[in-house]
């Protein structure tokens, strides 16, 4: 698929595995080779058992050429979409920004995130108190009064919002693909984008969850949210689906002030656990970071996802959700767009869309002319 990608913005992915299906593990198959195992085990008690490979999930994530060092790795990916890459220069240029509800709908979007963000502030106990200027405490006193976030804390956090928040873009991609289905019509684009943010969000969890193995009640609790949420987004789609991606817009843009407090803290080393911390691998592998890639180069890169997704929910939300062509169904704008304005405008998506089609034309004569004179 020809995919135009100005100043690195996304990539494909290079699947060299490409699409599997998770094979079922009730087979005899598996039991019998299980029972082999037990039995060889027994006898031989000096030989350790070799792990199978559909064990271990980073056989389709990273494949270690065993040639030394760190870059002696090939990504393979199971992850069949696109892959967000940032440069150094895109994963700074994003400002914290709001958009002001104008009519009943958005005021009813941003009023639920308020709302929502208010009740989870108040279960998990968090306030946000700025220091008082010239009081002299240590880190240790400033996390007891409430002040400043632990690591601990801070994952916690981030856990259950990110649990959260891969549940919009699968509901909408269901829903989409489903009436798409059912009357027999083109979708004009939008499926991917929401698949594709939902694959992000997921992915987020993931890299986070390297950090920390959650607790039971923790996640009881995400198991009850899950629950909960997807239902009443997928009630709100069907209602009202351009409501619910401005509401999604205002999540976005919470996020993108939680990622941005987390950066200041870590860059202030209020959060030492994290100052020096290594990239988790999943992370290098997903958002093609250097080896020596820290722990603040992955948030920075998530802080950019997040703004990535206020942009193009409040944009797709000032669409006509049933009719118009999704505007970044073939490209997107890099960071310098996104993370500096809240959304285009109807008008600025249809010019960024007849931008889109002018790239893509000249691209298609360029490639047939140098077909003609390589014949
Ligand atoms: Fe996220
Ligand atoms: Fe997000």
């Amino acid at each position: 698929m020809l995919r135009i990608v100005p100043n690195a913005g996304r990539i494909g992915a290079f699947n060299v595995v490409g699409a599997y299906a998770h094979a079922g593990r009730c087979s005899s198959a598996y039991f019998a080779r299980r029972t082999l195992a037990t039995a060889t085990d027994r006898n031989s008690v000096s030989t350790p058992p070799v792990p199978s490979a559909l064990t271990q999930p980073d056989v389709v994530t990273t494949v270690n050429t065993q040639t030394g060092g760190a870059n002696s790795k090939i990504h393979t990916g199971d992850w069949v979409l696109f892959h967000p890459v940032y440069s150094p220069e895109e994963l700074r240029a994003v400002d914290v920004l709001h958009r002001e509800a104008t009519c009943l709908s958005d005021k009813l979007a941003a009023n639920l995130v308020k709302l929502s963000r208010w009740g989870y502030d108040f279960v998990s106990g968090y306030k946000h108190k700025e220091i008082p200027p010239g009081k002299d405490m240590s880190l240790a006193e400033l996390r007891k009064e409430g002040y400043l976030l632990d690591d601990k804390q801070w994952l916690s956090r981030i856990l259950f919002l990110e649990s959260i928040a891969g549940v919009p873009g699968m509901v909408a991609a269901t829903l989409r693909h489903l009436q798409s289905l059912r009357l027999m019509r083109r979708d004009n684009g939008w499926i991917h984008t929401c698949l594709e943010e939902a694959e992000n969000e997921r992915m987020h969890l993931m890299t986070f969850m390297t950090l920390r193995q959650p607790s039971i009640i923790f996640r009881a609790l995400i198991l009850g949210a899950q629950g909960v949420f997807y239902n009443l987004f997928f009630l709100g789609y069907l209602i009202s689906p351009r409501t619910c991606h401005r509401f999604v817009g205002h999540l976005e843009e919470e996020a993108v002030v939680t990622y941005t407090r987390c950066i200041e803290e870590i860059e202030a080393g209020r959060v030492p656990e994290w100052s020096d911390r290594p990239a988790p691998q999943i992370a290098i592998d997903y958002w093609r970071l250097p080896p020596d890639a820290t722990l603040l180069d992955v948030i920075y890169a998530v802080r950019s996802d997040e703004t990535t997704h206020r942009f193009v929910n409040h944009s797709l939300a000032n669409l006509d959700v049933n009719h118009d062509v999704n505007p970044f169904a073939l490209r997107e704008p890099d960071m310098h767009t996104k993370g500096k304005k809240i959304a285009f405008e109807r008008e600025e998506a249809e010019s960024y869309l007849n931008e889109t089609r002018k790239l893509f034309q000249t691209e298609a004569k360029k490639q047939s002319e140098s077909d003609h004179s390589s014949h």
